[in-house]
């Protein structure tokens, strides 16, 4: 069964106090509500800053259903590369997701397909979950190539994938053009690629994989947009930028299934 997650990325934001309060305050509404009173008993991720990971992963591991994850990995498990951070140093200190492929990773540190797979590669060996994502530009949308660009991503960063691997992995679409825009995908456009993604693993792994991997949304979703888009059949929740960093927002997100 596909499970239904909202996932914070903070990005670049918040001091370690300011990101403590997010979460801590996050946490306090869910035990208000647990997460298995809510309709469609999402899961939770917060995906903060490097610095923040070992206080946040203290904070969540107090509530059921809430984890922590980094929002970047290196493509090997150690060794003389200064500044990166390897994922088996992410799973020691208690980090269960990790997001590969962020459209800002590939956009400013130029992250290719190929990269991303070793990423995804590392965090399956470390047992962590990747949360792989992929979109398209805005020039590719309108020139109709949206479809094949995230094939291509999709084939060439996790489809070199067994079964048994493939079976852990989550994906998040978030077109280029609607992340941190304001311009959200329509919940048309978001269903219309979420089912083409659904049909690429149905094709390649078969239905009973394809019906069991979760494929989030990801681009200006917010408290007033998320349940339009949590509607759709094959959006299972979102990927949240902006509306993360309110604790408030970030709740009613949660509550939209
Ligand atoms: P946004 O960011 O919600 O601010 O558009 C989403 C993301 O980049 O994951």
């Amino acid at each position: 069964m596909k499970k239904n997650i909202v996932a914070g990325n903070w990005k670049m934001n918040t001091t370690l106090e300011e990101g403590k309060a997010l979460a801590t305050s996050i946490c306090e509404l869910i035990i208000n509500k647990p997460l298995s009173a809510i309709s469609g008993n999402p899961e939770v991720i917060f995906f903060p800053p490097f610095t923040h990971l070992t206080e946040i992963v203290k904070i969540a591991k107090k509530v059921k259903g809430v984890y922590v994850g980094a929002q970047n990995c290196y493509s090997t498990d150690k060794g003389a590369y200064t500044g990166e951070v390897s994922a088996t140093m992410l799973k020691s200190i208690g980090a269960t997701h990790v997001l590969v492929g962020h459209s800002e990773r590939r956009q400013y540190f130029k992250e290719d397909d190929q990269a991303l797979a070793a990423k995804v590669s590392q965090a399956i060996d470390n047992s962590l979950i990747p949360v792989f994502c992929c979109g398209e530009l805005l020039p590719e949308r309108k020139s109709e190539q949206h479809f094949n660009v995230v094939k291509q991503q999709i084939v060439k960063s996790l489809f070199w994938m067994d079964e048994a691997d493939f079976k852990k992995v989550v994906i998040a679409y978030e077109p280029v053009w609607a992340i941190g825009t304001g311009e959200t995908a329509s919940p048309q456009q978001a269903q219309e690629m979420h089912e083409f993604i659904r049909n690429l693993i149905n094709e390649k792994y078969g239905m009973e994989i394809a019906n069991s991997i979760s494929i989030l949304y990801g681009g200006s979703c917010n408290a007033q947009n998320a349940k339009e888009l949590f509607k759709q059949t094959d959006v299972d929740g979102g990927l949240i930028g902006g509306a993360s960093l309110k604790s408030s927002d970030f709740f009613q997100i949660i509550c939209s299934f």
